[in-house]
């Protein structure tokens, strides 16, 4: 197949997708799966790539004309291994062992839970490579189970047919929820869970920074999901962690993560509600806290209707800083790879302006280092994440 010099120039700068348009001709019966040469107008090779037939044409695997084999997986994979060998403490035990574009594995992630793996992949084009990983994977890591999971981009056809279902594809299912530890701290996950597994281990580096700062401090977690960072601060010391979501089911979790480190889930709050509402609320009736976290989902439609994060951002900082105490700190996070570490910033201080509050930041983090980002994807650095301190002006 032969791209057009603007895929070109991408292509040569490290960047590992063909986009439909930039393709100037492809084999007649090309089908996804198959592994083109991608050739320049000039003919020369620009390496060799799984075809697709949505938003993206070509992933491209390898920048040689070698072919996609089990060769050049196990090099893939070994090269991700050696990296996590270095930077995973032997006190984690669920972290990212493959980060796709990232990792040279265009979409292909591979996470660890404990003796469980979870593969997921972003289209049905690349589910020849599961037998040879999951081959792969169970000799470096001899794991209980390996579970599959989809990421489809709503980019593609909706409707798209998956080869095979979510789930498990070798080994045996776990009993029950999975402990596993991030840093010493236990959370219960569970792999086969699709997109509700329970932990986002990207977030193991900005909970190690916010460790020594939760001693004495009321602590609001909004969005709080499966409650791990709720976990972190009341095991460090805050004397109350109120926690939000508008999921009943996911406080449940939250509170056994709780119980799984030995604490007392009835020293601290769950609130079952709309974020917007609790924090109106709160507003209304005078509750402070010295730190409040926001880390809301890019997109979700509650009882007060839809949210998009981006769009949203400026509101819900704004809204926080109403209950924080002067001299408080903001923790906000926002996942959501089309926002700009510049424009996330922005929003929080857009946020501040319409609250009337003063910020300075402390802290900028971003995702832990098994997600590393390729210098060459901007979609690689999708995680923003900052720490501001509220200037008591007097
Ligand atoms: C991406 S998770 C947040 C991650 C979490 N901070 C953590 O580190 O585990 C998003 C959570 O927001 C919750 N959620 C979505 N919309 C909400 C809303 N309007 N009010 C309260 N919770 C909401 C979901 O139920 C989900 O648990």
């Amino acid at each position: 197949m032969v791209v057009n010099g603007y895929s070109e120039r991408w292509l040569r700068q490290g960047f590992p997708w063909v986009y439909p348009a930039e393709v100037i001709s492809a084999p007649p019966r090309i089908r996804p799966g198959d592994d083109p040469l991608i050739r320049a107008e000039s003919g020369a090779v620009l390496g060799r790539g799984l075809w697709d037939d949505g938003w993206i044409a070509v992933r491209r695997l390898r920048e040689d004309d070698g072919p996609i084999d089990e060769a050049l997986l196990a090099e893939r994979v070994d090269a991700a291994l050696a990296l996590r060998q270095a930077v995973i403490d032997p006190e984690t035990t669920a972290w990212r062992l493959l980060h796709g574009e990232n990792d040279r594995l265009p979409g292909v992630r591979v996470d660890v839970y404990g003796h469980f793996l979870v593969l997921t992949l972003d289209s049905p084009s690349l589910y020849r490579l599961v037998g040879p990983l999951c081959a792969l994977l169970q000799a470096r890591l001899q794991p209980r189970g390996v579970f599959l999971a989809w990421r489809l981009d709503p980019r593609d056809d909706a409707d798209r047919k998956l080869p095979q279902p979510e789930g498990l594809i070798a080994g045996h299912p776990p009993a029950g929820d999975v402990r596993v530890t991030e840093r010493g701290v236990a959370a219960l996950v569970r792999p086969g869970g699709g997109k509700d597994i329970g932990l986002y281990t990207d977030m193991r580096s900005n909970r190690a920074w916010l460790e020594p700062h939760w001693a004495g401090r009321r602590v609001l977690n909004l969005f709080a999901h499966t409650g791990f960072f709720s976990v972190v601060a009341a095991l460090n010391g805050a004397t109350e962690v109120v926690s939000v979501d508008l999921s009943e089911q996911v406080l449940e979790r939250a509170e056994a993560n709780l119980v799984a480190n030995g604490l007392d889930p009835a020293l601290h709050t769950f609130l079952a509600e709309d974020v917007r509402r609790a924090l109106d609320r709160m507003r209304r009736t005078g509750e402070l806290f010295d730190l409040v976290l926001l880390d809301p989902p890019g997109f979700s439609h509650g009882p007060d209707g839809p949210m998009a994060a981006a769009k949203d951002y400026p509101r819900l900082v704004a809204a926080s800083l109403r209950v924080l105490a002067p001299d408080g700190w903001l923790v906000g996070a926002l996942n959501v790879g089309a926002v700009s570490p510049r424009d996330f910033h922005n929003a929080v201080r857009d946020g501040a302006r319409r609250a009337g509050r003063t910020l300075q930041l402390l802290h900028e983090g971003t995702q832990a280092p098994d997600h590393p980002a390729a210098i060459d994807f901007p979609e690689g650095r999708y995680l923003k994440f900052g720490v501001w301190r509220d200037v008591p002006l007097g």
